[in-house]
């Protein structure tokens, strides 16, 4: 137990023009995985989500919902707290971008920044695309002239706006990266924004002339600050005692903003920067490609109804390697989950608890500490979680294959010193999975305790009904 050590994740702030879908649910499952085990091995932890509220799209819901901006918000934000809870997400904090403390914060950086003189006006002359909240090049556009993601057409803009001085960083940011080659990770994403930084920075555009819904700009109250230089700071202006975090998760089309621009605005105004940002790949819906603006998103409400939440953590973490790509198929979620949970770790832990039901098994009453290997432990620091998971399920299909050689339940009949050696030895190995499964799968890993704790162990529904 290590008391004095600290650890801060972060997940993306979500945009609240629509409900969560599976892809935000990924990276939210992931920030409590790292939380869950980093509080098991007793390290102050944090864990920050929230809502990405001064946007556009937000302006632009509101009213397509017909409702004043600010019950909307309220509205919204609830519902995505509500679905964080319904997953039984363990964040410790959940900023809005609308509270007073963020707004706070945004204040005092943007003026550290001025005060830096790394903020100058300019004429802006671009195309905006509001599904981005970001400027697009002409030849990011596609044939029809339409944002290739969201197939809207860019808006025209022509504004004076506050520029920030991004191209003064290209030296300390280079520095950065070639200092702490794990700064971004996996290792092509860190590549591919270290080619990014050294194709040369240019400056960007920091407040929106054009715009009510927002921060004032301190510098220019007739300006709202940039909804994505606002957004970022909610990784200070949640709680800045935590700063700095440990890792952002974040996915990778968010990567340029958090490695480049991020860094640049922390260095600019005097704050450490994080120790890592992880991007994450994204995933396909049986093959198709989802998004909030192209309407096919999944609910994982709807998913952990049906299956249940740890199957939807299983199943998402164990199919695909954490920073690839990936699909999201209902009939492999069934086919991993009736192999690996209803068949594999289900009924392991139905058939030891039968056993020791009938050997009438008394243990003494024993409490496990959490015990991490180091395989494991590694494997988690460094966010491999599909390697973390097929650890614990070699362990499973280990003690699985001792049941089958020692026939306990014959030994049960002619020698029960021997039957109670065996199933003590069993119950001793499920526990120690017991322990493995809480940052992945903890209803269930809440569940085995219980049922495990003894002295005397019983049979319980099973944790995986078979589909
Ligand atoms: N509000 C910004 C983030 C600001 S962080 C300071 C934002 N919000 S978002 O709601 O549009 O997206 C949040 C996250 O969802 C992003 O990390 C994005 O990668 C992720 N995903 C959106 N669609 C996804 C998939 N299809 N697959 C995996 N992740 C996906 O961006």
């Amino acid at each position: 137990m290590n008391k004095n050590k600290r650890f801060f994740v972060t997940t993306p702030i979500y945009y609240i023009n629509d409900l969560p879908h599976i892809g935000h649910a990924y990276a939210t499952f992931a920030a409590d995985i790292l939380a869950r085990y980093h509080r098991s091995v007793g390290d102050q932890t944090f864990f920050l989500t929230g809502t990405d509220e001064n946007s556009q799209k937000t302006v632009f819901a509101a009213q397509t919902a017909g409702k004043e901006i600010k019950v909307y918000t309220d509205e919204l934000a609830r519902r995505w707290q509500e679905t964080w809870q319904k997953l039984g997400i363990s964040n410790d904090d959940f900023i809005r971008t609308t509270e007073p403390r963020h707004a706070k914060v945004v204040k005092e950086i943007f003026e550290k920044i001025d005060q830096k003189g790394d903020l100058y006006k300019s004429k802006y002359e671009g195309l905006y695309c509001v599904g981005h909240e970001a400027f697009l090049k002409p030849d990011d556009l596609d044939e029809n002239g339409l944002c290739p993601d969201h197939k809207t057409k860019p808006e025209q803009i022509s504004e004076a706006n506050y520029f920030f001085r991004l191209s003064k960083y290209q030296p300390a940011l280079l520095q950065h990266f070639k200092n702490n080659p794990s700064f971004v990770e996996p290792k092509e994403r860190y590549n591919e924004i270290l080619n990014f930084i050294k194709g040369g920075l240019q400056d960007i555009s920091v407040t929106r002339e054009t715009q009510k819904w927002g921060i004032p700009s301190p510098v220019d109250p007739n300006q709202v600050v940039y909804v994505w230089f606002d957004a970022l700071i909610n990784y200070i202006s949640a709680d800045s005692s935590r700063w700095p975090a440990d890792v952002h998760i974040i996915g990778k089309d968010i990567l340029r903003f958090h490695a480049v621009i991020w860094p640049a605005m922390l260095l600019s105004a005097g704050y450490p920067l994080p120790k890592k940002i992880f991007a994450h790949g994204f995933f396909t819906i049986d093959g198709v490609k989802i998004s909030k603006s192209l309407g096919n998103a999944i609910d994982p409400l709807a998913i952990s109804e049906k299956y249940g939440v740890d199957a939807l953590r299983y199943y998402l973490f164990k199919e695909i390697p954490f920073g690839n790509d990936g699909d999201f198929s209902f009939k492999r979620l069934e086919e991993v989950y009736n192999a690996d949970l209803a068949n594999g770790l289900g009924n392991l832990v139905a058939r030891v608890a039968k056993l020791c039901e009938i050997a009438g098994l008394v243990l003494k009453p024993k409490k496990t500490k959490p015990v991490f290997d180091a395989a494991y432990k590694k494997a988690l620091e460094e966010l491999r979680f599909q390697d973390a998971l097929n650890l614990i399920w070699s362990k499973i299909t280990n003690i699985d294959r001792q049941i089958d050689q020692s026939r306990p339940w014959e030994l049960i009949k002619k020698d029960t010193q021997q039957a109670e050696v065996v199933l003590t030895s069993f119950v001793e190995q499920i526990r120690a999975v017991q322990i493995l499964l809480i940052p992945f799968l903890p209803e269930t890993a809440k569940k085995i305790a219980e049922q495990f704790v003894g002295p005397k162990i019983k049979s319980a529904k099973p944790l995986f009904p078979r589909i």
